[in-house]
């Protein structure tokens, strides 16, 4: 089966359980931040489950399901929760939930993240707008036969991150009173955290934060054609920043779940008069 056929039979079960939903953005919620979620209205929930072709995600508190609603002004389909390569699923495991998105009609695709900062002036607790990003692992969803329907074999990553949606992004922090911090996000495998050598050398490399998802979404959704922002929740700072402690995931996930409520004011306000004349695709 071709990837296409595989996005079709996923977006065909979701177009039957949902026939009224007509979303246009996708929004992504990383670990901890599955609370998001409670700020959409008319919901409609899909368990990954009941998704053909959709992984599993097998991180504690991910929930697993798709929220179809509306949030700011805006019809949009929320995935609480994704499979990241570090658990064994391929490549194409990993991307297929953003590409049926896409297929659904969702011209923009909003990626959240848990993330660990390089910066120690920019701490656990706040948002990170992302700005660009380094691949660190070598891996690429896209590697392969290219499938033409998709997108073209090579495409350009010099503008992956848009600049239209990182102003939205910035207007919607200023209006909501959240001290945004921008950045580079790195794509760590994982699943062990950064020694602290990992760290100086990333941050030598240019990078501000670090973490385990989002690069291969972003690479699939711009080969797409789709307009990609993405957003990094602190939840750390990062390998050996603070002596003396030591990096684990149920930090990330209390950390996660205190800011989920800010990403939540600050995507709602992002998506408030959605669409304007620039956001159509
Ligand atoms: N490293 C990698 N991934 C992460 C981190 C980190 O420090 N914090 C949250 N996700």
């Amino acid at each position: 089966m071709t990837e296409l056929h595989a996005i079709d039979a996923a977006a065909d079960a979701i177009r039957a359980a949902a026939p009224a939903a007509a979303p246009a953005v996708g929004i992504v919620l990383g670990s901890g931040l599955g609370a998001v979620a409670d700020a959409v209205t008319d919901a409609v929930d899909i368990p990954y489950g009941e998704i053909p072709g959709f992984p599993r995600p097998g991180v504690a508190s991910h929930a697993g399901r798709l929220r179809l609603g509306t949030l700011g002004g805006a019809p949009v389909a929320v995935l609480q929760g994704r499979a990241h390569a570090y658990e064994g699923h391929g490549l194409a495991d990993v991307v297929r939930p953003v590409r049926t998105l896409a297929r659904l009609g969702c011209g923009t695709v909003i990626l959240s993240n848990a993330a660990g900062s390089l910066r120690a002036e920019v701490g656990p607790g706040r948002l990170m707008l992302i700005t660009d990003h380094i691949n660190g692992t070598g891996l690429n969803p896209l590697a392969g036969p290219n499938e033409a329907a998709l997108g073209e074999r090579f495409f350009d990553m010099t503008s992956a991150y848009d600049a239209g949606l990182q102003d939205r992004l910035r207007d919607a922090a200023r209006a909501e009173s959240i001290d945004l911090a921008e950045g580079v996000y790195y794509w760590a495998l994982g699943p062990s955290f950064e020694t602290p050598a990992e760290i100086r050398a990333f941050r030598t490399l240019g990078a501000d934060a670090v973490g385990m998802s989002t690069v291969p979404e972003t690479i699939a959704l711009r080969h797409m054609g789709v307009r990609v922002a993405a957003v990094s929740g602190i939840t750390n700072l990062a390998a050996g920043m603070v002596a003396g402690s030591a990096l684990d995931h149920a930090e990330t996930m209390t950390r996660g779940s205190a800011m989920a409520g800010e990403l939540a004011r600050l995507l709602a306000r992002c998506l408030t008069a959605w669409p304007q004349p620039s956001d159509r695709t």
